[in-house]
């Protein structure tokens, strides 16, 4: 049973996948922190993160990386999404989250691209969306919490950057798959979007 969440950068389908895990009582993987580890130790190295050869050397990055907090900054989300472009980091990527995908027994993974290349045989598909404005507001919120300076106008204009990168890109651009089904959290609260969800993922599946 594989859960498949896609959707745009702060559109609440991390929230959603949790608790779409939780609630299930399987795994779950953020496949977005792959792509920031890759992003950020691209930096670290000194690399360029538009340089296709220098992506793909920080795709070794340590999985001790992965717990780094600074992988959750806007930077290394930026950066994430100018890796994630080149087709050989999108490669060098694809087996860890295959394997996660069709581990006995099911998982849930979100993303960008897990309904179409990841697991297109997923029996449930959600693409999460919401409004720029009400992306932009949570994400502020989340900044603000962590006491990173930035104002709703950067943020909103970094969410609309990233989201034409994700949309243009040549390989594996953020799509929803024809058989996912959409949901929009724009002017739901956390509890009825996972709600929701859960209910979506129930009437597609008998679990
Ligand atoms: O979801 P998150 O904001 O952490 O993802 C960071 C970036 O990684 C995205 O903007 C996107 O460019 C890239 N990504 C991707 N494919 C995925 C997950 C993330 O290209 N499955």
């Amino acid at each position: 049973m594989i859960i498949a969440v896609d959707g745009p950068t702060a559109s609440g389908k991390g929230t959603i996948a949790k608790a779409l895990a939780a609630h299930f009582g399987l795994p779950h993987l953020d496949t977005g922190l792959l792509y920031r580890a890759v992003g950020r130790q691209c930096a670290l190295d000194g690399g360029n993160a538009d340089d296709p050869g220098d992506a793909l050397k920080a795709c070794n990055f340590p999985d001790s990386l992965l717990d780094d907090p600074e992988l959750r900054s806007e930077a290394t989300g930026g950066l994430a999404s100018r890796v994630s472009v080149h087709p050989a980091v999108r490669r060098a990527l694809y087996e860890r989250q295959r394997a996660f995908a069709t581990q006995p027994g099911g998982a849930v993974l979100d993303g960008r691209d897990i309904g179409t290349v990841i697991a297109p045989e997923a029996e449930v598909k959600l693409f999460v969306v919401a409004s720029v404005p009400a992306r932009a507001e949570r994400r502020f919120k989340e900044m603000q919490a962590t006491g990173r300076s930035v104002t709703l106008a950067e943020i909103a204009a970094d969410l609309e950057a990233r989201d034409a990168r994700d949309r243009s890109r040549a390989e594996a651009p953020l799509i929803a798959a024809a058989d996912a089904v959409l949901l929009d959290t724009s002017d739901l609260g956390r509890d009825e979007a996972i709600a929701e969800a859960i209910r979506i993922a129930e009437s597609a599946h008998r679990w």
